[in-house]
């Protein structure tokens, strides 16, 4: 008998909602909310709100677009953490009360092993997906590890960040640029027409396998001051360097405690994820490093590096099969790593 597995995310600022059927992906759909572009960054209280109205019509289109009934879902799987916990309020609610009237099983998952397993979701019965174990670069807007996965439900970090995340070192850069949030984004495509030498950034020394990027936010930050005292219009002068320069100091960053990674913990594969992983200079990046290497290089598909439902549901269904379920009296959690 096959498995359909309803999967809802609802984290932070996409209220999405998803349906797998033996891992294979029947839909992925996902209201993205505007309303927080005027604020510079996700007010909660709003990303709650719009939760609250999108779920229904979400769900429901999720289930439509799969071509089945609420009646054939096997079970149910939503994000109960980390996020922003009246953001997940909505979709564990949701979810509880929904597995409840369908007397069927609820499966609790953790956005960050989502993001790692987002390359188990199959678009087709042919889709190829990594063997255990494999190194994941996580990096989004709230993250940047190095996780080893050794098994769907087994991953240990090797190294994260102690300040910022990636995806934040481009948001905040890119907010002093005076683009649009989230800057992550539009960097990229200004850096595609910029001399990535032109400018040199600080980067961290921190040992190990952790990451810091609140230096190179602080060195940007600096660069513009001095710069604009001499010439106002610097930035709008310079905004596809700017960006390049940025974009590659990032990346080498995450490059280099890669190569120590990898070093430490010989692995077959790499994957990447999590939003930043859209970023077309990362992508290139790894897929470069990787070939180097003679390690096999997971990029995953643009729809699948942001918040998604899809990869809520694969790894619902990895825990479900784990025989791994959720309790009614489970409250969401804000904050947790892997
Ligand atoms: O995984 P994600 O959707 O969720 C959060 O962690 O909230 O990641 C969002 C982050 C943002 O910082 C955004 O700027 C970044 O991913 N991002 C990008 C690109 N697309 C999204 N950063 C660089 N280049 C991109 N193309």
């Amino acid at each position: 008998m096959s498995e359909i597995i309803l999967g809802i995310e609802s984290s932070c600022d996409d209220t999405s909602a998803a349906v797998l059927r033996d891992g294979v992906m029947l839909s992925n759909v996902i209201a993205s909310q505007k309303v927080h572009e005027n604020y510079g960054g996700v007010v909660p209280e709003l990303a709650s709100r719009a939760h609250q109205q999108n779920i229904v019509p979400v769900v429901s289109e999720a289930i439509r677009q799969a071509g089945v009934k609420k009646e054939d879902l096997t079970a149910i799987a939503f994000t109960r953490g980390p996020g922003l916990l009246g953001s997940l309020l909505v979709g564990t609610s949701f979810a509880k009360g929904l597995a409840i009237s369908l007397d069927i099983p609820l499966i609790d998952v953790n956005h960050l092993h989502a993001h790692v397993l987002s390359h188990f979701i199959k678009t087709d019965e042919e889709s190829e997906t990594p063997h255990f174990p494999y190194m994941c670069l996580l990096i989004s807007g709230g993250n940047s590890q190095i996780v080893l996965v050794k098994s769907p439900t087994d991953m240990e970090i090797l190294g994260q960040t102690i300040d910022d995340a990636a995806g934040e070192a481009f948001d905040k850069c890119a907010k002093v640029m005076g683009l649009p949030y989230p800057g992550g984004p539009h960097i990229d495509r200004l850096a595609a027409e910029g001399d990535a030498s032109r400018f040199h950034f600080a980067k961290p020394r921190i040992p190990g396998l952790d990451y810091s990027f609140s230096g190179l936010k602080t060195s940007f930050l600096y660069t513009l001051r001095d710069e604009k005292k001499k010439d106002p219009d610097f930035v709008t002068k310079n905004m596809a360097d700017l960006a390049a320069s940025l974009q590659r100091t990032i990346i080498e960053i995450l490059i280099d405690k890669l190569d120590k990674a990898v070093k430490e913990y010989p692995v077959k594969e790499i994957a990447i994820g999590g939003g930043v992983s859209a970023n077309s200079g990362v992508r290139q990046a790894i897929a470069d490093f990787c070939a180097k290497r003679g390690i096999k290089a997971w990029i995953p598909e643009r729809r699948f590096t942001t918040d998604n439902a899809a990869m809520v549901a694969i790894a619902g269904a990895f825990a479900f099969r784990n025989g791994e379920r959720a309790r009614l009296e489970m409250p969401p959690y804000a904050r947790v790593t892997i």
